[in-house]
């Protein structure tokens, strides 16, 4: 069968209801993109739900003052991320009269947006086809095609993006790309996973 069919099949039974799945808002999915960059879904939730709260648009966040927006941000850590949060609302917000970016190629212009936030904001608000790669992607895609490369080799990099690329749905790439990260998260963790229940021994 199909890696990306058995991949969403698996997904759609198996997937946590989680805050930033319910939504196209390229505003929303950025936000929780950023604070899920080095933490777990778990830790990134409730600072999430306490932003898209207090800063309901982009405006609200730009409009923000630096000190209220780290204030928000303490306890997540990686502050930089933040200033280039704040940073990137207020260029959205007063240079691009607060419309996002729409293409794979525009967003990674944005400051503190790499090829990973970039594919992500593009599939999941405007389902364009690009794959997501990071380290969940990497550990999942290595094992299942038994891929030896140095993980730190930048060749590797675009090995593991043109094979997702051959890989991604074409028709729902926005739940190809949930599906892998969720895949990694739940089922193709790091430490000790379960291989004998895995839906890729039917690949
Ligand atoms: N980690 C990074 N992005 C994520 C997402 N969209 N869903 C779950 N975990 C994530």
């Amino acid at each position: 069968m199909l890696f990306s069919k058995i991949l969403i099949d698996w997904y759609l039974q198996n997937k946590r209801d989680l805050p930033w799945r319910n939504t196209q808002n390229p505003y929303h999915i950025w936000l929780s993109e950023i604070m899920l960059q080095q933490t777990r879904v778990n830790q990134g939730m409730p600072f999430y739900l306490k932003f898209v709260d207090a800063f309901p648009t982009v405006f609200d966040l730009a409009n923000a003052s630096e000190e209220q927006v780290l204030k928000l941000w303490q306890g997540l850590g990686y502050y930089s991320r933040a200033r280039n949060l704040h940073f990137t609302a207020k260029e959205i917000a007063f240079k691009n009269n607060g419309i996002f970016p729409n293409s794979y190629i525009t967003l990674q212009q944005l400051k503190g947006v790499g090829d990973y936030t970039a594919a992500a904001i593009a599939s999941f608000s405007y389902n364009e086809v690009i794959p997501v790669v990071d380290g969940n992607v990497f550990r999942v895609l290595a094992r299942i095609f038994d891929i030896k490369s140095d993980i730190a080799a930048s060749r590797t990099k675009k090995e593991f993006f043109e094979l997702s690329q051959s890989l991604i749905s074409q028709q729902q790439p926005a739940l190809y790309n949930q599906a892998i990260m969720e895949f990694g998260a739940l089922q193709c963790v790091p430490q000790n996973p379960n291989c004998e229940i895995c839906v890729m021994n039917h690949l």
